[in-house]
């Protein structure tokens, strides 16, 4: 993707709206205006037609029942959802949370407050330098005090993939709840919430091509019947998020993980050749680096870079307006805070304060990345 003269390398903070999804949200603005919750007329019902078959389209995706997925504002709202409701509707008497070190912050600032205000207690699951959970220490955490566990798909800085159903397992074992932050997943992984053995998993569509403002948090049925909302009001969603579904972002939604449905496999395997020309390209500049986190198991766009010796946030400042990539994580990086992803694999904050996430995407290409590590041996 280039916009003017920047070349776009920051699809993890958000992907570009893809032209179809652009084009059905147009449509449906148009056409689906009435508020799908106002049934008694027939526009009303055609918006919640659309609604639905948006819903159904997305439990497809990931694989779970009939209302299993229910729409919020982003993976913001889907994981304090997931967090909040699962502390509030304990009667158990467990008091443990586990959360990775590397989970996002919304998940980290959630756990913390809700269990602060509740009683319970956080613990943190250490990572290896690869940024893989350390199985070992995992183990050693869980135990019949644990109510929830949270560990994220595939990580938002350094791209890790963690293998969900055996820590979903792993927790199961001794009676814990698994949720998983799968935001960062739909472009790099097959989501199958049955196989993977989660009990809550959230999504959002701006990190998949689809519309800003929506996501989703997958609750399976059984667990859903004993939860309260987040969101209280007119009782919509089957009175599990109120507030009246914006119908042009659930079809776009929808239609964002029809198009991956369709030609993931297809983009992952072009990310895959564009990344290695990405790193064959950084080699023959001559430029010193050093990727950060594990190379096997990563997201298929993502790279995490440490520029040896080189400030990231003034290389970032000096590549505008040619370069568009992130220090840290996209949500922070108008603060000069050190990644506590990068801290939790090893780094020094030297070593840190060095790193640039540079993460391509489906509109990425060959003459856009030669382009980019142009600009970033001039800037460096
Ligand atoms: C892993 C992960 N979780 C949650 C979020 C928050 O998502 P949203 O912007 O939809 O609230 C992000 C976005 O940066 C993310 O990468």
């Amino acid at each position: 993707m280039q916009a003017g003269q920047t070349v776009y390398l920051d699809y993890q903070a958000t992907t570009p709206v893809d032209p179809r999804v652009a084009k059905i949200m147009a449509i449906t603005s148009e056409t689906h205006f009435a508020n799908p919750h106002s049934v008694a007329h027939v526009l009303g019902q055609a918006a919640e037609k659309a609604v639905e078959k948006a819903r159904a389209d997305i439990e497809d995706f990931i694989g779970a029942q009939t209302e299993e997925v229910i729409f919020t504002s982003g993976a913001t709202e889907s994981n304090n959802q997931a967090i909040a409701s699962v502390l509030f509707a304990n009667t158990r008497s467990r008091r443990k949370v586990l959360i990775s070190e590397i989970e996002h912050k919304c998940i980290k600032n959630a756990a913390y407050f809700y269990a602060a205000k509740l009683n319970y207690q956080v613990e943190e699951i250490p990572v290896h330098t690869s940024g893989l959970i350390d199985v070992d220490a995992y183990q050693q955490l869980l135990s019949d005090d644990v109510l929830l566990v949270c560990i994220m798909a595939v990580n938002n800085e350094i791209g890790t993939v963690q293998d969900i159903p055996y820590l979903a397992e792993q927790a199961h074992k001794v009676g814990a709840l698994f949720h998983c932050d799968a935001a960062q997943a739909p472009e790099t992984l097959d989501i199958d919430v049955k196989y993977w053995g989660v009990d809550m998993l959230s999504l959002s569509a701006h990190k998949s091509y689809g519309p800003k403002g929506i996501g989703a948090i997958y609750i399976n049925n059984a667990l859903q019947a004993t939860l309260p909302p987040l969101i209280h009001g007119g009782g919509q969603q089957f009175g599990m998020r109120s507030g009246t579904v914006a119908t042009p972002l659930c079809v776009g939604f929808a239609e964002s993980l029809n198009i991956i449905k369709q030609e993931g496999q297809q983009n992952r395997q072009q990310l895959a050749v564009l990344k290695q020309f990405l790193l064959d390209q950084l080699t023959q500049s001559g430029i010193e680096f050093q990727v950060n986190g594990s190379m096997e198991n990563r997201h298929v766009g993502n790279l995490n870079i440490q520029f040896i010796g080189v400030d990231a946030n003034k290389l970032l400042g000096n590549l505008q307006p040619y370069v568009a990539a992130s220090t840290g994580s996209a949500c922070n990086s108008d603060m000069v805070l050190i990644s506590h992803v990068l801290k939790a694999i090893g780094l020094t904050d030297d070593q840190a304060a060095s790193s640039l996430r540079i993460s391509l995407g489906r509109f990425s290409d060959e003459q856009q990345i030669k382009q980019a590590v142009a600009s970033i041996k001039l800037a460096i």
